[in-house]
């Protein structure tokens, strides 16, 4: 019987709000958000960039053009000018009073809830990687004693190996795309305590070689009702979705 060699397997996958709940507000808003916590997600997925005088700043992309009516790069802008902006009409006109939230807010809004909430945070890059950005998301994160519920990812492999050096407590996993070959190695080596992988490029064996090292599994981005039950059965820890709502009641239809 697979489940009692993979004892981690058997604890619920957790549902996690990819940019919140993204599919239906504007990504990574506080209205993104609240909503994924109103319907009961596990945690919050999203991304940090820094701004020009070093707040930290929840939004996805390096350029703000994309999901504000602000242009150019979030580094080149102080925080003050980038409060200034509209985070939520280019999604839906209803939104326009969402601006970009700091991590300050979003880790205040985590504390505030009755029940424990994970959170992934996501360090990105701006046109260089930010130096020092992780030791400063996990300060904040120490600061609201939310160090538990905290996991720090990134694609930025070095990001993550140059937070473990400077707080070997933090829990760090791995994004990744394609082309790691037996990549719990990889997370031991790392000290990841997780994987992120996208959801196409690993199949239930790399579940199991990651439980045996105990090493949590957290796909992204899965919003296909049929991979979603594909990967409960695989009994991955968590699943990282734009459609939150639909994972909750996928997982409760099992
Ligand atoms: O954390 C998983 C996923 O968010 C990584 O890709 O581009 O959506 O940040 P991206
Ligand atoms: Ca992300």
């Amino acid at each position: 019987d697979d489940s009692v060699k993979d004892p981690q397997a058997l604890k619920q996958t957790e549902v996690f709000g990819h940019r919140g709940w993204s599919a239906k507000y504007p990504e990574n808003t506080m209205a993104s958000f609240i909503a994924a916590l109103e319907i009961g997600v596990d945690g919050l997925e999203f991304d940090v960039h820094l701004s020009k005088d070093g707040e930290i700043i929840v939004i996805h992309d390096a350029n703000l053009s994309r999901t504000t009516n602000g242009q150019g790069y979030v580094e080149d802008h102080t925080v003050e000018q980038l409060r200034k902006l509209d985070a939520g009409s280019w999604f839906d006109k209803n939104f326009g009073g969402q601006v970009i939230p700091t991590l300050d807010e979003v880790l205040e809004l985590a504390s505030l809830q009755p029940r424990k909430v994970k959170l992934n945070i996501e360090l990105k890059l701006g046109r260089a990687p930010y130096a020092g950005l992780g030791d400063k998301v996990w300060q904040k994160v120490c600061s609201c004693g939310l160090m538990n519920e905290t996991i720090i990812s990134s694609f930025n492999h070095f990001a993550l190996r140059d937070l473990k050096q400077i707080h070997k407590d933090a829990n760090i996993a791995i994004l990744y795309q394609e082309g790691l070959v037996d990549p719990w190695r990889y997370a031991m080596f790392l000290k990841a305590e997780g994987l992120h992988p996208h959801y196409q490029t690993f199949d239930e064996s790399v579940v199991r070689g990651s439980h045996a090292m105990g090493t949590s599994i957290r796909p992204y981005t899965v919003n296909d009702v049929s991979k979603m039950n594909e990967l409960l059965t695989w009994g991955v820890d968590a699943i990282i979705t734009d459609h939150p709502d639909v994972l909750l009641a996928v997982r409760a239809r099992r």
